[in-house]
């Protein structure tokens, strides 16, 4: 088994890349808080198949989590992680300290996010989306990507970056990458691993809810629609935080169908959290 080559030291990932670059590679940077699934090597892949190099990073951001308890027991697996880049392509590791992605000379400001961070998560995790934008946009500065690539399981986030990207008009493309799910429906994520069967069971509500209103929201206005999916949400055993249907772009509620309208969900299975969206219509 070959395991990628590994940098945890900034400047050594910069020289290292700087070299790559001048002979003309193209760069492409997927970042995890590692725990890695199948959701996120659908990323790698991608990004394998359209660049030279590929660099992962794997980082799990305090600055984002708004629960310290959240933070404690997020899933660390940094030797599974690096098995399962094993044998990639293309691919190297970055896994810096937190000194390294925040360092004292750190010139980031925080971003106004047009309210994109005031609505859905940004209600329930105070904070977080400034976390975000700073640790990517710290991670751009060290990395400097052609392409970066994002899952749409977490579609504010994408919002978010897309909009941060073309605010501090930076110069690299965001590719957004399709949900994996298992059979069941239920979307992968690193926070499944903290689920016994039955409560991944209990899950797949969240998957069911949103099949049940992308089929059933034709004669409903959004506002009767979000109605009749929390009623049926509330038939399963989660506790659900918060239900919205959405613009795609400024993810404020609407009041009449358009294209690419979304739907998030985010629900509590005991105590983890859970997130998922589906477009609608
Ligand atoms: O989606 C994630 O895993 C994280 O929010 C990210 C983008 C790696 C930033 O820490």
């Amino acid at each position: 088994m070959n395991l990628p080559l590994t940098f945890s030291c900034a400047s050594d990932l910069r020289k290292f890349l700087e070299a790559e670059r001048i002979s003309g590679k193209g760069i492409g940077f997927v970042p995890t808080m590692g725990a890695l699934h199948e959701g996120h090597l659908d990323l790698v892949r991608i990004a394998v198949e359209e660049n030279d190099r590929v660099v992962v990073s794997i980082f799990v951001n305090p600055t984002q989590f708004n629960n310290s308890i959240d933070l404690e027991k997020y899933p660390r697996t940094l030797d599974k992680d690096l098995q399962l880049l094993a044998d990639l392509p293309k691919v190297i590791v970055f896994h810096p300290t937190k000194d390294e992605v925040y360092p004292e000379d750190d010139k980031f400001q925080p971003i106004d996010l047009n309210g994109l961070d005031e609505v859905m998560e940004g209600t329930f995790r105070p904070g977080h989306f400034q976390g975000v934008v700073h640790v990517v946009h710290n991670l751009f500065q060290i990395v400097e990507p052609d392409n970066a690539y994002f899952g749409l399981k977490d579609y504010q986030q994408l919002a978010i970056i897309k909009w941060m990207v073309k605010k501090l008009n930076l110069r690299v493309s965001i590719v957004e990458c399709e949900t994996r799910r298992e059979s069941s429906g239920l979307a992968l994520s690193s926070r499944n691993l903290r689920l016994n069967q039955k409560e991944k069971e209990d899950s797949t509500i969240i998957y069911s809810t949103l099949k049940y209103l992308q089929s059933n929201y034709k004669d409903l206005s959004p506002l009767e629609a979000k109605h009749e999916a929390i009623a049926f949400f509330n038939r399963g055993k989660l506790e659900l935080e918060y239900l919205e249907i959405v613009d795609p772009v400024t993810l404020k509620q609407i009041v009449s169908w358009k294209d690419g309208a979304v739907c998030c969900i985010a629900a509590y299975c005991g105590e983890v959290r859970l997130i998922d969206n589906m477009i609608i219509c």
